[in-house]
């Protein structure tokens, strides 16, 4: 059987293409003629011009139809979950594990709640944070009235903590067996934890274990009271200078010095006993001191 192409040398392919790419036989170009091509591209620039603008189009509406300071799909958080500070973990819980001889191990617990606090510092709070907030009460804001078209968030200082503040003792209570956690609630925009304006929500701890171990338990501010003053939080572009309400909790350990603490954040509109997220409306954690 004969080949049906002859075999053709490098040469010859490279003359055919050569012809393809400008044939002068019949002036053609990559095989259509000049005036065709010009046909072809205003084609597809008119194309491309009107994809372009239904793409914009499409954009804009979504935009448009945006409300540009709530995110359009919040998950369906509905109650706050809550965290404690020194966060470090143990196998999978919270551990807060200290020995108060060794310095290195509360320096450690000490300055996780020095960066912690940080944002908290008196003099930043203050100055970003100038609003003079009513106590007591939610804070409403229908209106864009702080600079740059934002909304007023209420200044919360370190110092607020009392005797957790890092001011009067600056180990928290890490270098004895007093030591200071912080409980801090997720924001949830637009979230008002209660529906009565004279209970506010608090924190309540509770020892689950080892109750022996536990001689006092105090709350800063005092009575554990996230004000409501801080709600509802509005979302990171209406309220760039908002930083949650805290509350630190101070235990006396004693005896064999360690705990399983419950901390709870209780208002009517805070659940906590879902059980796909351990973490909605408290804060389960260990605590331990050694010598
Ligand atoms: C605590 O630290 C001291 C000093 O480093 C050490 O002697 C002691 O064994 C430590 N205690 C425990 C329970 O690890
Ligand atoms: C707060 O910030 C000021 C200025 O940045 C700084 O001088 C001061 O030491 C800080 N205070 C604390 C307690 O960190
Ligand atoms: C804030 O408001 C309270 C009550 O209206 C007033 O007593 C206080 O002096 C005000 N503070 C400042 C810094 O304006
Ligand atoms: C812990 O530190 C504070 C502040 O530096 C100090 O007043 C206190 O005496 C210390 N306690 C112990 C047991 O070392
Ligand atoms: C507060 O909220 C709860 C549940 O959301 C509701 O049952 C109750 O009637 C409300 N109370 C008031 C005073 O609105
Ligand atoms: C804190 O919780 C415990 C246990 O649930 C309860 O007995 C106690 O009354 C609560 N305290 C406050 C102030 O709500």
């Amino acid at each position: 059987m004969a080949t049906l192409k002859e075999k053709r040398t490098c040469g010859q392919r490279c003359e055919d293409f050569g012809r393809f790419v400008w044939n002068s036989d019949n002036g053609t170009l990559m095989g259509r003629t000049p005036e065709k091509w010009v046909y072809i591209s205003l084609y597809y620039a008119a194309f491309y011009v009107v994809m372009t603008a239904l793409f914009s189009l499409a954009i804009w509406t979504l935009m448009y139809t945006l409300d540009p300071y709530a995110p359009d799909y919040q998950d369906r958080l509905k109650s706050p979950g809550v965290m404690v500070w020194p966060d470090t973990y143990g196998e999978e819980v919270v551990e807060i594990s200290y020995n108060t001889s060794d310095k290195a191990s509360w320096m450690k617990m000490k300055n996780i709640l020095d960066k912690f606090l940080e944002p908290y510092n008196d003099t930043k709070q203050l100055e970003c944070n100038t609003y003079n907030c009513t106590k007591g009460k939610y804070f409403i804001q229908n209106t864009f009235s702080a600079p740059h078209h934002t909304k007023w968030a209420c200044p919360f200082t370190q110092s607020m903590l009392g005797a957790c503040s890092g001011f009067e003792d600056p180990n928290f209570g890490y270098n004895c067996t007093m030591p200071c956690v912080i409980i801090k609630m997720n924001r949830i925009i637009e979230f008002l934890p209660s529906n009565h304006t004279d209970l506010p929500p608090y924190v309540n701890c509770t020892v689950l274990e080892g109750q022996d171990n536990v001689a006092k338990i105090e709350y800063f501010p005092d009575r554990g009271i996230m004000d409501l003053s801080y709600f509802p939080y509005y979302g990171k572009l209406a309220q760039p200078t908002y930083v949650n309400p805290l509350v630190a909790v101070r235990f006396s350990l004693v005896g064999e010095k360690h705990a399983k603490i419950q901390c709870r954040v209780v208002s009517d509109k805070i659940s906590y006993e879902n059980f796909h997220d351990p973490y909605e409306g408290k804060v389960i954690f260990y605590l331990k001191a050694v010598k």
